[in-house]
């Protein structure tokens, strides 16, 4: 197995992904988790980070040198690459200029990560520095070059020290998921037999471990990451999970309905309802600020969590379905990874009193992998290839502050968005399609009389993990049929606009 050792960068969960993609089992950990640590997981390698830190300062983010006499081979990745130079005798300096994107790798020596690569073969690779190498620590040998880094992959053969200035974990690295493989399974001899059968043994067995004989409650909504994991603790611990399900009054058309007659019926997993739209949509009233927003929906649902478990006696656990995506975006530079996004209603937002500890089993994979691991559950089709819903729901569709009368033609706008979509047969090509009800109004005629309503905006959006995505070229003729159904159709709507902002810089949502 590996260990990837974190440094706060943006694509450390995506080296993971690589690595699991070559069915290599695999996990992340701190940076400082200590020497000790390391040797007692016994990884058959070792991967170090990105991060966003120079190791010229004073106090970045540093790792016992010892790590490299382990006899473990290290590839080490940007951030990770400066790091081993440092740490090793070599020389690191600022680069005159930082180096972002596109660059062509022209490989000097057809080994370790770059096996396989023929030799001075032009390959693309993704740059993001701002820090050089300037001097090679003693044993290691430049394996590749670019037009701007001399020193682009470097490698000591003999000690299985391999590192790379570029992200191999991005698409935009196209062969980059090759080279981690030849990593993974060339110098550091996996096998590469790891599955997401695997993965549900493995992480059943550590629910069990981390719950013990304690009671879990799930938070349901209805989306594919609450309800695989609900499976999946189901799987787990069996009778000692119950799911609840909270109607925060910003659910979609038919959805509180359509949940329980799922969960119920189709899992037989025992599903307490609760109606609380009242007290989320009393406590949003003239909210307009968006993280406001998430606090007061998030703070609110952690409460109607507390109440309802102690209605049905008491829990120890809180099951959620987060993602790495929503890790990755919620938690503070200093604090680990990236920068402050938006608070993700998941992860943002708890109140320190919380008395439930958190079950998070899908904490590390992202969306293609969950439906992936909801399908090795036996879920249906349906249910795994539900698009994506937020945890605030409506709310931050529903720009600026939200009322239950926006809310009626939000919900009914975006019905007929779902409704258009799935008669294209789109549905399950696109990630995520929707409407957001923008807080403008403009003057539109229909039949003779002047309008003056709200507008409405389309938003379909591609993606593989909800980090990046692109807008649909949806057809022209759909997007008039749509449109012309939601002015005619829906009560205080007289005009629709469609969204054509990719991520970045947009985000998939408005709020
Ligand atoms: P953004 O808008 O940040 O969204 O590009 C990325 C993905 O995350 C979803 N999203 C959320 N999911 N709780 C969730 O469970 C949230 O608070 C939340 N905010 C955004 C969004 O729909 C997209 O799939």
């Amino acid at each position: 197995r590996i260990l990837v050792l974190d440094f706060g960068s943006q694509y450390t969960q995506l080296i993971a992904r690589r690595v699991r993609e070559s069915r290599v089992y695999c996990e992340i950990h701190p940076f400082n988790e200590g020497l000790d640590a390391v040797r007692e997981f016994a990884p058959a390698g070792i991967i170090l980070s990105g991060g966003p830190e120079s190791v010229l300062d004073a106090d970045s983010p540093m790792v016992d040198a010892g790590i490299f006499d382990l006899g473990v081979p290290v590839l080490g990745i940007c951030y990770g690459m400066q790091l081993m130079t440092h740490l090793l005798g070599g020389r690191v300096e600022e680069a005159a200029e930082r180096e972002y994107g596109r660059a062509l790798l022209h490989v000097d020596e057809a080994m370790g990560p770059l096996s396989g690569f023929a030799a001075d073969e032009g390959t693309e690779v993704w740059m993001s520095h701002g820090d050089r190498l300037e001097a090679l620590p003693a044993g290691f040998r430049s394996i590749g070059h670019t037009d701007n880094s001399t020193y682009a992959a470097i490698g000591n053969p003999e000690r299985n020290l391999y590192a790379l200035q570029f992200h191999p974990e991005v698409v935009h690295t196209p062969r980059g998921a090759e080279l981690l493989e030849n990593f993974v399974r060339g110098v550091c001899h996996c096998h590469g037999q790891w599955t997401m059968g695997s993965f549900i043994e493995l992480e059943a067995e550590r629910i069990r471990e981390q719950v013990g004989a304690g009671k879990v409650i799930s938070a349901l909504s209805g989306g594919v990451d609450s309800a695989v994991a609900s499976v999946l603790i189901h799987h787990a611990v069996g009778d000692q999970l119950t799911c609840i399900f909270v109607n925060n009054g910003l659910l979609r058309k038919g959805e509180a309905e359509r949940v329980q007659r799922v969960f119920r019926e189709w899992y037989e997993i025992p599903l307490h309802y609760v109606d609380a739209s009242d007290r989320f949509l009393d406590r949003l009233e003239g909210v307009e600020d968006p993280e406001e927003k998430r606090k007061i929906i998030g703070n609110t649902f952690i409460e109607v969590f507390e109440e309802e478990q102690a209605k049905l006696g008491g829990a120890d656990f809180l099951a959620q379905g987060t993602l790495y995506p929503d890790v990755i975006e919620s938690v503070s530079p200093k604090g680990g990874p990236s920068a402050t996004i938006k608070s993700h209603h998941n992860v943002g937002g708890l109140p320190e009193r919380m008395k439930l500890e958190l079950v998070e089993p899908l904490r590390e994979l992202f969306k293609d992998e969950v439906r992936e691991l909801g399908r090795e559950l036996g879920m249906p089709e349906e249910m795994v290839n539900r698009q994506p819903f937020p945890g605030p729901g409506l709310a931050i569709r529903c720009l600026g502050a939200v009322e239950r009368d926006k809310l009626a033609p939000l919900r009914e706008a975006d019905a007929i968005v779902l409704e258009e979509v799935k008669e294209a047969g789109l549905y399950d090509r696109i990630w995520q399609s929707f409407a957001v009800l923008l807080p403008v109004k403009s003057v539109g005629v229909m039949g003779d009389q002047r309008t003056y309503e709200n507008a409405v905006c389309l938003r379909a959006v591609e993606s593989t993990d909800g980090m990046t995505a692109d807008w649909v070229q949806l057809p022209y003729e759909m997007l008039g049929r749509i449109a012309n159904r939601i002015i005619n159709e829906v009560p205080g709507i007289n005009r629709v606009v469609y969204d054509v902002s990719s991520k970045p810089p947009g985000t998939i949502e408005w709020e």
